[in-house]
């Protein structure tokens, strides 16, 4: 949802800047640009389409300065076009700003400027902002700065610069991510850590409400107020290569094959040398789950996936009752709940609008919330009572991939979690069930490593108009997943259906050009989409299975299987959603798509 960069220090800001928003693509890449101080004015570069178009302007541009402020756009308001792109500036080319967020009271702010005898270049929100910066300024760009956000309603990250300072940089944030990294005598300003990773792993994360003023020489951190604050030094443990491709074609296959590691990292620091349970963030103990009346879980897309996946295993284990709620259609549905219940809000970025807006509902309710993050630092690690972390490491890849499973590897764990709390689960079942957790990481590996004609299905099926992806039970989840990872990456119109359901309306659908995934793992439901499959055949579609290493009667029913490694029921949906992710990825690279950046989309939501 736009990525923005800035740097001030010793060095030409332009590599710079161009490397951190190639790192920041993945949250927007219709348009980007750049802004450095320059011959009297700030001198701007900006083009339309990814960054590899800002890359070509610059190389013929003479532009470089020690300080600049650079953005890559996923566009809200106004269309893809130069004129949209950002940096933008007011109105005697002065000030230049970047913005990631939504101005909400634009149109009223921009009807006053104009009045007021601004000119303005763009359609965008943004626009208003060096506007209204140029009208408080009178020599001091952080006063500026500090007066004009008092009128700005929504949501933004800033960097702000003026041509009257190239050592200065004045950021501020609201409702929008901002982090600074700190190096010698240089600054660096971003959206997200990797942006700055190969420079620094000390960063400043900023807090809503805060501001910062930048230069070579120091950095001064206050509240909007004006307030000081004192903040503590966040050092990144990832090493540099966790946010490069790493010798891979594209970050989303890279981190497909991360996903033993990604598994294997987030239940390290879950499970205590006896078999002992450990959520440290979690203020939810033994008396809380007793009285637990439900659990409500929140969370958009692939995450809403894994909140499906988590109802299944805590029901089960914890026996207590789950609703899972997509996190825009929650936050407008006067949810029922009270002290008694649990919201667990799941969100790998933990920037989702959508969901950071049922966490508030949940919380004026009454309810506890439990966060469910990739993302240290993030909006949701403030507004949660409590956290749950994955460390999957950097997901870069629009099309979440690692961070589904070790969601999925959490939720397990917090089932079996409250299932010991509850007394649900006999001590020697919850040691069983974690022994089956622990080998999941060794699956994946396996299943990865046998994966051999997945390419071949995926180029034989790649020119199909439509796709069906059936399931039942544990696989439905991972029938939806399948269905959305492939629309997402390869633009090919694909339905995930619960399999029980089909002969009620999508048989319709059915004919030799429609291909149906089937998940037909080992499970109590295993004859019966047995049976569904044989529905479908029976109509003419093509059928490529999923199922468990060793199932003979598979064979006979489906074109195409993909096998799994055994393990029990709940659990073998971080199995069977392995080979998905591999046929969307290979059906997307046989249609020519860019699979990291898929079009219209980026990786965290945070608009509505
Ligand atoms: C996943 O492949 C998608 N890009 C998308 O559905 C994503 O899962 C959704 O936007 C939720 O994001 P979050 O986990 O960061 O909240």
């Amino acid at each position: 949802m736009c990525g923005i960069v800035g740097y001030v220090g010793n060095k030409n800001s332009v590599p710079i800047l161009l490397d951190g928003l190639k790192k920041l693509e993945y949250r927007g890449y219709d348009s980007a640009g750049l802004a450095v101080p320059g011959n009297g004015m700030v001198e701007i570069v900006k083009e339309v389409g990814n960054l590899s178009h800002l890359e070509d302007a610059v190389s013929n541009n003479r532009i470089n300065g020690n300080l600049g402020i650079g953005h890559t756009r996923w566009a809200t308001h106004g269309r893809p076009t130069q004129a949209n792109a950002h940096p933008h500036n007011d109105c005697k080319n002065k000030i230049s700003v970047v913005h990631n967020g939504i101005i909400e009271n634009f149109i009223e702010l921009k009807e006053a400027l104009i009045g007021r005898g601004h000119t303005f270049h763009s359609e965008t929100d943004t626009e208003v902002i060096p506007h209204l910066i140029e009208e408080c300024y009178d020599g001091d760009l952080f006063e500026a700065v500090q007066s004009a956000i008092k009128d700005l309603e929504g949501s933004f990250a800033i960097a702000v610069i003026c041509q009257d300072n190239p050592d200065l940089i004045v950021v501020a944030r609201k409702d929008s991510p901002l982090i600074i990294g700190i190096g010698d005598r240089e600054y660096f300003v971003a959206s997200d850590i990797p942006a700055v990773l190969n420079y620094t792993k000390d960063i400043f994360i900023l807090q809503d409400c805060e501001m910062a003023k930048i230069t070579s020489k120091g950095i001064s951190i206050t509240t909007f107020e004006g307030e000081e604050v004192n903040k503590d030094i966040f050092k990144v443990k990832w090493d540099d290569e966790a946010a490069e491709k790493g010798g891979y074609e594209d970050f989303m296959l890279k981190e497909i094959y991360e996903q033993p590691k990604a598994i294997r990292e987030t239940l390290r620091d879950k499970f205590g040398k006896d078999g002992e349970i450990i959520f440290e963030e979690v203020p939810f103990g033994k008396e809380k789950a007793c009285e637990l009346n439900k659990v409500v879980i929140i969370a958009c897309g692939t995450s809403y996936h894994a909140g499906l996946v988590g109802k299944q295993a805590i029901e089960q284990w914890a026996k207590v009752p789950v609703e899972v709620d997509i996190s825009s259609e929650f936050r407008y549905s006067n949810p029922i709940l009270n002290e008694n219940d649990l919201v667990i809000t799941i969100t790998q970025s933990g920037e989702t609008a959508d969901t950071l807006a049922g966490v508030r509902e949940a919380k004026n309710r009454g309810a506890t919330v439990i966060g469910v993050t990739n993302v240290l630092g993030s909006t949701i690690t403030r507004e949660a009572d409590g956290m749950i972390y994955t460390h999957a490491g950097p997901e870069i890849g629009v099309a979440a991939t690692k961070t589904l499973v070790s969601q999925m590897a959490v939720l397990y764990v917090f089932a079996l979690y409250l299932a010991k709390c509850r007394g649900t689960l006999s001590d020697e079942e919850i040691a069983a069930i974690a022994c089956d957790i622990q080998k999941l990481p060794d699956q994946v590996e396996e299943i990865l490593s046998a994966n051999g004609k997945i390419k071949d299905v995926a180029n034989k099926y790649a020119n199909c108009a439509d796709f069906l992806y059936l399931g039942r039970g544990i696989g439905l989840p991972v029938a939806l997943e399948g269905a959305l990872k492939l629309k997402e990456i390869s633009y090919i119109h694909a339905e995930g259906y619960a399999a029980g359901e089909m002969k009620h309306g999508p048989i319709a659908l059915l004919d030799e050009g429609v291909p149906v995934v089937a998940i037909a793992t080992k499970s109590k439901v295993h004859e019966k989409i047995l049976g569904n499959i044989q529905e479908v055949r029976a109509r003419g579609a093509d059928v490529i299975a999923v199922s468990t290493f060793g199932d003979k009667e598979i064979e006979k029913v489906a074109d195409h299987t993909f096998y799994v490694t055994e393990t029990m029921e709940t659990l073998s949906a971080i199995l069977a959603v392995i080979p998905l992710q591999l046929l969307a990825y290979y059906m997307a690279k046989a249609r020519g798509c860019n699979v990291d950046q898929p079009r219209n989309l980026a990786k965290s939501v945070t608009v509505e």
